[in-house]
Parts: C-alpha cells; structure tokens; sequence
C-alpha cells in the first residue's frame, strides 16, 4: 500500500517569518504516524532554516532544483550534494516553470534526474501538458515524451527512488483543477507505460497530482487509484490551508 505524500512546492515565495510559522504550524499540525507523509521545497536560501526546525521531525523537505553538474564554475548555481548536506531528502525536476521560463529541454530534465541520484536524492520529476497540447488531443504523447527522455538517460530502475508528479500546465495557478476522472486517466497512463517496463517498480512508484489542489478538492482526488498524493503550490503556503489538504486524506 502505497502512503499518500502531500508536498508543498513555495516557489519563490516566503521570509524568515513565513517559514517559522508554517513550518511550526505544519509541525503542530501533523504526527509523525500520521495517514499521510509530507515534504515541503522552500527556496534555497531557507533550507537552512528549514533544516534547523524540521530536523529530526516526520516532515521532509527538498529543493526545487539542482543543476545537473556536481560543482565547479556555473554562478548561482546549485548541486545535488549541496542539497543532500542541507538535509533534502528531495528535489523537484523539470517542473513547468523550469521548462517554460528557464529553457530546460526534455533531456536538461533528464541530467537533472540522473544528477539527483547519484547525490542520493529522490528525484520528484514533473511531467504535464500545456492546454494547446491537451485541446489537440497530444497529452499523452507529451507525458510519453517527457518519461521516455528520462528512462532512456537513466533506465527504469531509477524509479525505485523517484516520485512522479502529474501537473498539467493549464491547472497549475489557475484556479482550474483538473477533473479526479482526468487526473486520473493520465496518472493510470503513466503508470502502465512504465509496467511495461518493471511491473513491481510500477506498482510501487508514488504519482502525485498538481494543479490547484486546496483542502475542498483534495480528497476525491486522492480517491483515485493511482493519484499517491499532490503536489501542492499556492495552497501550500499557509499552515492552514496545507494542513486542509493533509487532513483530506482519509
Ligand atoms: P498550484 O497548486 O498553485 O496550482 O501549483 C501547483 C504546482 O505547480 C506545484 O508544483
């Protein structure tokens, strides 16, 4: 039986103030054999903080991302090892924003994963549509894509580490979330392409959804068999609304 992991993606949101009362509320809020797993991905400049008050806590915690280099010349940059003595036990990989805003390219994605585990982290790799794709009907070749660039970097076996997040970019922001039937369609897409290739990491493997998940859509959604949890981004940034959701998982 696969847990349900709720994870909170910040984006470039947050200060000081704001972490040590979400992460307190979080906290608070959770037990440490409670129903669901939680992670939360602040900025970079915060993991520190988070690492002081999560230590030793049930709650992980990631960076957002990591550049596929262990070190070396690359301004602004961050690694996987650099991450991993921050105390992440996750990162994010090709999350929309990266793809769209920052240029990262299917295979950018792919080194990004490969260089996630070989720095001991579970890579988080995000996958998803944009709604021009989606109105053409292309989804799950783009979903197939996004898979298939990674997979022929690193093999199936990688995925024993992984998490996969399902966020269709027209969701992601919007108010919009996809439909539990919708969301569910392509998470049960993703995870019989990859039982083709290893039926028991398959099984095994956590797909989260993301998109305009909040505490009144989270439980049907969670309701799907294959959805493993959410990937949360706006409703994520205050105590209560992410506790909302952790309390949806029934
Ligand atoms: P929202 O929950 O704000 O739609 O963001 C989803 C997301 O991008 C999480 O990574």
């Amino acid at each position: 039986m696969r847990k349900i992991l709720v994870a909170g993606n910040w984006k470039m949101h947050g200060s000081i103030t704001m972490v040590r009362e979400l992460l307190d509320g979080l906290l608070a809020g959770t037990a440490a054999d409670g129903k669901a797993d939680m992670a939360v991905f602040p900025p970079f400049p915060y993991l520190s903080l988070a690492q002081t008050i999560l230590s030793g806590s049930h709650i992980r915690f990631g960076g957002q991302t990591l550049n596929p280099h262990s070190q070396g010349a690359h301004t602004g940059e961050t690694s996987g090892s650099m991450l991993k003595d921050m105390g992440c036990r996750y990162v994010l990989v090709g999350h929309s924003e990266r793809r769209a805003i920052y240029g990262e390219s299917d295979n950018d994605v792919a080194a990004r994963f490969k260089a996630a585990l070989e720095s001991k982290l579970h890579p988080v790799l995000c996958v998803g549509e944009t709604l021009e794709e989606r109105e053409q009907g292309k989804t799950e070749a783009v979903v197939n894509r996004q898979l298939d660039a990674v997979i022929d970097l690193v093999g199936m076996d990688a995925f024993r580490k992984a998490v996969i997040a399902y966020e269709p970019v027209w969701a992601i922001g919007t108010g919009v979330t996809a439909s539990p039937q919708q969301a569910q369609d392509v998470h049960a897409f993703i995870r019989d392409k990859l039982r083709q290739q290893d039926d028991i990491i398959a099984g095994r493997l956590r797909i989260l959804y993301g998109g305009s998940v909040k505490g009144s859509n989270a439980a049907e959604l969670f309701a799907q068999s294959d959805i493993d949890g959410g990937l949360v981004g706006g409703a994520s940034l205050t105590a209560e609304d992410f506790l909302a959701i952790y309390n949806a998982v029934t």
